[in-house]
């Protein structure tokens, strides 16, 4: 564990965000800040024997802030790219995600990826859709500082797709996007999620022990069933 010499437990502040469902966000009725992202962290912390202190900030500054080493850990369903390796070190990979195009639900022109040349496509800024929109489609990317207001330009008829990781599109669908959201085609890229950490943090491997034990104990498995009903 990390407990410190005099006996007193560590306390690390833990990087996230606020507003990307349902891995970090705010209860409506609490105001509290939770996700799957939270209760791993926390159960991480628990497992390990540490304290944390959540922060939430834009998605871009945990990047930033993870590789200048002004946070400890960093937790927000950030991908595991080889780019953000170069600043970043991650945990082992503890979820499964990909992009997908979605557009408003009345659109019947829009039907995959291959159409999407010309179009404008709404996505956060800074995350790895952004990066793909400019790469990948031939569309110009519209990038928000919230993904909600990137879903808003869609539904209000701004800007004709958006593309995002799949379970935050599926996940804002089926609730706030009220029925004026559709996914098409299929995934266009696996990625996969890690815990961001500072270069050389010794922190890493106690963490990534302690998530061994809750993948292996089925914390891991409760967790992910609680959230993602799977
Ligand atoms: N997985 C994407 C990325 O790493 C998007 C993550 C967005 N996360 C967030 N908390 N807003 O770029």
């Amino acid at each position: 564990g990390a407990a410190a010499e005099d006996g007193e437990r560590e306390s690390y502040v833990v990087a996230t965000d606020n507003a990307y469902v349902p891995f970090e966000f705010l209860d409506e009725e609490t105001g509290e800040l939770v996700g799957f992202d939270i209760d791993l962290m926390t159960a991480i912390a628990e497992e390990a024997g540490f304290d944390i202190e959540f922060e939430a900030m834009e998605f871009d500054g945990i990047v930033a802030g993870i590789g200048s080493g002004r946070f400890d850990i960093g937790i927000a369903g950030m991908t595991i790219t080889e780019e953000r390796k170069e600043n970043i070190d991650f945990s082992q990979p503890y979820y499964d995600a990909g992009l997908i195009v979605a557009v408003h639900a009345d659109n019947d022109e829009i039907n995959s990826v291959d159409d999407l040349d010309g179009k404008v496509v709404a996505t956060r800024t800074g995350s790895t859709s952004e990066t793909y929109i400019r790469e990948n489609t031939g569309g110009t990317p519209e990038a928000f500082p919230q993904i909600t207001e990137a879903y808003q330009n869609v539904i209000q008829g701004r800007a004709d797709a958006v593309i995002y990781d799949i379970p935050n599109v599926q996940y804002y669908a089926s609730t706030e996007g009220g029925g004026q959201l559709k996914t098409v085609g299929e995934a266009l890229t696996g990625e996969e999620y890690g815990i961001a950490f500072p270069k050389g943090s010794e922190l890493r491997d106690i963490a990534d022990e302690a998530l061994t034990t809750l993948k292996e104990n089925g914390t891991y498995a409760d967790l992910y069933e609680k959230w993602f009903g799977e």
